[in-house]
């Protein structure tokens, strides 16, 4: 199948959907397209190089960043010929569900929205904010500045360079957590969790969601591989 999946910048859910994405890349053709968040975001976890991995898996996958289109996203423009099987969005940030839901096409991922609806694409999405109340979500690593004492033992824990304290280059960062107990003064943060509180109009918006035509939502990225297996049913069906 050909799947055009955009990352926005939400850091829930983020790491789930790069599981998803490196799945399906051993058997599918990708596009992956970002928002501008989406790509900073995914810096500051340190996935790109999750990322460059997938896209070296197949000659036809392909990346579209948002600043590298005009403001017409030329790039969307195109959906409506070259069509794809399907189009994911995972991660969804508020920002982008509220735009969706409210007809706005103004950013990459935006405008690919309404022009599934206008292709008739199938369009999956995993909105962060599901229902109101807490959720619990990690932060991107980093080296607390006010707590660094820049005494430098962290520098020889870390076998990818990626320690030039006070800064954490999250690049190269791999998580391995084994610079962490090196640091006397426990500056270094990495996976820390924190609570967030979905607000009301959030989760209002992912209901309003769940009412467009083209587009399903899902819980979680994991939710997607049932969808994308009943599709591929259908299309070996057609074949035959
Ligand atoms: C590290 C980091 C994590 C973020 N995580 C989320 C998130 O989980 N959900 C969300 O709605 N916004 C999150 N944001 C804020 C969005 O990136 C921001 O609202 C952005 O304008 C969204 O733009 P987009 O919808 O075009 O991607 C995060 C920002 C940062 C810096």
């Amino acid at each position: 199948m050909r799947i055009l999946w955009a990352i926005t910048g939400a850091g829930h859910l983020l790491k789930e959907s790069i599981d998803v994405l490196e799945k399906l890349s051993y058997k599918h053709e990708l596009t992956i397209i970002y928002s501008c968040a989406g790509r900073e975001v995914l810096k500051l976890y340190g996935y790109d190089k999750n990322i460059e991995e997938i896209m070296d898996r197949n000659p036809n996958n392909k990346m579209i960043k948002e600043e590298e289109q005009k403001y017409s996203y030329p790039f969307s423009g195109k959906l409506t010929h070259d069509k794809y099987d399907l189009i994911v969005i995972s991660p969804t940030t508020a920002n982008t569900t509220a735009k969706i839901v409210h007809g706005i096409a103004d950013t990459l991922v935006t405008n690919v929205a309404a022009q599934s609806g206008k292709g008739q694409i199938k369009c999956v999405v995993v909105p962060v904010d599901y229902d109101e109340g807490l959720i619990t979500t990690i932060i991107p690593p980093y080296i607390d500045k006010k707590l660094c004492i820049e005494c430098n033992k962290c520098i020889n824990a870390c076998a990818f360079d990626a320690l030039t304290p006070p800064i954490l280059d999250t690049k190269k960062c791999t998580c391995c957590k084994k610079c962490v107990d090196t640091c006397p003064e426990e500056a270094i943060i990495i996976g820390r969790e924190i609570e967030l509180y979905i607000r009301p109009i959030d989760a209002e918006n992912t209901r309003k969601l769940e009412k467009i035509e083209n587009i399903k939502t899902c819980r979680h990225p994991y939710d997607i591989l049932p969808v994308i297996l009943k599709m591929e049913k259908i299309i070996e069906k057609k074949k035959n």
